[in-house]
């Protein structure tokens, strides 16, 4: 079996982010969400790789170069533009040839792995296997309807959604799905939809199977997903705190607080859960919990929690920063405003912010 894993898209939930950078490479707990993705892919023992991308394509082959510090043989597929997730496995067509694969939206992160669903796939029984989820707010959603075990009907984001189902961006195809999307023609919105390829396959009486998810899922498109897996996977870790750089005898690491070497912590208060990577001086702050500051930061004076701070950023004297998203190299300066009321900022790359 091989893995299709899409990395293209247009990202516009994530901008100003995604005007400089692949979304699929923002980093919770201080790695990329796409990284959790391959990994998952490799421990299912796959080890073929088509990676769609797009625009940002030079950005993701750098981080991902030939997939061998995954164990992987990744092989880049270019969409010339965002023309939907069929759209990509019409472009996909000759990499899979006649094999079963599993689709990956490499911006979704799925916490224990998809090792089960992949050995659950029997492709000589069933043209297609979907992940399922439920959720409150189905109407967000691809939403599909099952009855004894078997999808029925699938909707993109329904007015009125037939369960509360929602499709997780993971799904295990036939080769039958190639004829499926050579046939689909695009939705309103433009794209070729997979929902709609899938669909076509019920239509035609082909067998197309789901599974609910057990363990935790997340589309992290949008800034508050993005904080949300950063905090989940920084409480997954523990309370153990784990210093490998250089903190000074007056400040205070509680709960679960990773400083990674070449780090340096002075004057400060860290309150687990977070992590701290290389190169990064944090001097008379009060951080977390559930914040990743990236590497070679600079923090001084100022206070956070909840938030991820992309690599090279640098903060001063601002206070009160919460449940925000720093862009890399981005400048925040402040004249020290403490008491400061809570301050949720979303910056791209480069920003330059004076509070
Ligand atoms: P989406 O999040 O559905 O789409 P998007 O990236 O265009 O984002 P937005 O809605 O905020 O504008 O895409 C899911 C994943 O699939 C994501 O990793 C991007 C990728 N993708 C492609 O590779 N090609 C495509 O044509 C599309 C639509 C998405």
């Amino acid at each position: 079996m091989k893995a299709l894993v899409l990395a293209g898209g247009s990202g516009t939930r994530l901008r100003p982010i995604t005007h400089t950078r692949a979304k699929q490479l923002v980093p919770v707990a201080n790695k990329p969400v796409l990284f959790y993705g391959l990994e998952s892919i490799r421990n299912a023992g796959i080890t073929e790789v088509g990676l769609v991308v797009g625009d940002t394509a030079p950005a993701i082959e750098e981080a991902v170069g030939d997939g061998s510090a995954f164990g992987l043989q990744v092989t880049y597929l270019r969409q010339e533009a965002p023309l939907g997730l069929a759209h990509a496995v019409r472009i996909a067509r000759g990499y899979l040839g006649d094999e079963p694969f599993v689709m990956y939206l490499g911006d979704n992160f799925l916490v224990g792995g998809i090792t089960e669903l992949v050995r659950s796939f029997d492709p000589a029984v069933h043209d297609a296997l979907v992940l399922l989820t439920p959720v409150p707010d189905p109407e967000m959603f691809g939403v599909a309807e099952v009855r004894a075990g078997r999808v029925v009907r699938l909707v993109e984001k329904p007015a009125e959604p037939p369960s509360d189902l929602a499709l997780v961006g993971v799904y295990l195809f036939s080769s039958a799905v190639h004829e499926a999307a050579a046939e689909i023609k695009p939705s309103w919105r433009g794209e070729l939809e997979i929902t709609d390829a899938i669909q076509w396959l019920i239509d035609r009486g082909r067998p197309v199977a789901s599974t609910t998810v057990e363990g935790y899922w997340k589309d992290t498109g949008d800034v508050e997903s993005i904080l949300e897996v950063n905090g989940r996977l920084l409480d997954r870790r523990g309370d153990e705190t784990a210093v490998h750089g250089d903190v000074d005898a007056v400040s205070e690491l509680t709960g679960g607080v990773r400083v990674a070497a070449g780090a340096r912590i002075r004057r400060s208060r860290i309150a687990g859960p977070v992590d701290i990577a290389a190169g990064t001086l944090i001097e008379d702050c009060s951080i977390g919990p559930w914040t990743s500051i990236g590497e070679g930061c600079r923090l001084r004076g100022s206070g956070l929690r909840r938030s991820i701070v992309l690599a090279h950023a640098s903060i001063a004297g601002a206070h009160g920063i919460e449940s925000s998203l720093i862009g890399h190299c981005a400048e925040i300066a402040s004249d020290g405003d403490r008491g400061a009321p809570r301050r949720t900022l979303v910056l791209g790359d480069h920003s330059k912010v004076r509070i």
